[in-house]
C-alpha cells in the first residue's frame, strides 16, 4: 500500500517504505504528554509510529492521527482501534482537531515530507501546528543530514535530536520551535 501510494504521489509520500522500528523508537523517546493532553501525529501513513506510541503506553483515545491519503486513513481506522483517525489535510488542523483539544497537545509529530514543498507551503504547515499547539514546537523526521526546514526563513530554532542508520533511508529527528524574535530572511 505504501509503495503504491508513493508511485501515485512521490512528493506527498516522501519515502518508498514505512519508518523502521529503530526510527519509531527514537520518535517515541522524543514524545511527551501530560495526563490531560493528547499526542497528534501528522502523516501517519500505514501507522508504524502510531503503533509504537501505543506500545509505549499512550492511551488509544489520547492519540489523534491525521492522514490525507484515503486508502491509508481507512487502513489506520481498521488497524488502530480506539484511536482518532482523521482523514484530511494537516494544513487545516484547526478545523480537523476538535476545539476542546486545542492548546492541550503534548506533542505534534510531523511525518509529512516538508522539505519537498515550496517555502510558502511549509509555512502553512508550521502555522497550522502553531494554531493548535501554540508554543510547543514539533518533532519532525526526515532523511537529510541538514535541517529539512530553513530556520531563518521560518523564524524557527531547530535541533537534531536523534539519527538512525537503521532506516531506509537513514533518518534524523529534528525538533523545531518558533522564535518570533528572529527577523525573517
Ligand atoms: C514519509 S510518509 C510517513 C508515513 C509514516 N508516518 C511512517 O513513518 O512510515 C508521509 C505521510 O504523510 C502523508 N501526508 C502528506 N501530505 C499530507 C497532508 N497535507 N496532510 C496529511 N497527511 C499528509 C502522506 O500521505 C504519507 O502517508
Amino acid at each position: 500500500m505504501f509503495f503504491r501510494s508513493w508511485l501515485a504521489n512521490p512528493l506527498r509520500m516522501g519515502s518508498v517504505v514505512p519508518s523502521s522500528a529503530a526510527l519509531c523508537s527514537r520518535i517515541v523517546r522524543h514524545t511527551a504528554r501530560a495526563d490531560d493532553e493528547i499526542v497528534l501525529e501528522l502523516g501517519a501513513g500505514t501507522g508504524p509510529i502510531s503503533r509504537a506510541l501505543l506500545a509505549a503506553g499512550i492511551p488509544a483515545d489520547r492519540l489523534f492521527v491525521v492522514e490525507i491519503e484515503p486508502t491509508m486513513a481507512a487502513h489506520l481506522r481498521r488497524t488502530l482501534p480506539g484511536t482518532h483517525v482523521i482523514e484530511g489535510d494537516a494544513r487545516e488542523l484547526d478545523r480537523l482537531v476538535p476545539e476542546c483539544w486545542h492548546g492541550r497537545i503534548g506533542t505534534v509529530i510531523c511525518g509529512i515530507p516538508l522539505v519537498l514543498l515550496p517555502r510558502a507551503e511549509q509555512r502553512r504547515f508550521i502555522d497550522a501546528i502553531e494554531r493548535v499547539a501554540p508554543g510547543r514546537g514539533f518533532p519532525h523526521f526526515f532523511y537529510c543530514a541538514t535541517s529539512p526546514l530553513p530556520l531563518r526563513t521560518h523564524r524557527l530554532a531547530g535541533r537534531r535530536e536523534a539519527w538512525t542508520p537503521l532506516n531506509f533511508p537513514p533518518a534524523s529527528v529534528w525538533r523545531y520551535t518558533s522564535v518570533q524574535a528572529l527577523p525573517a530572511r
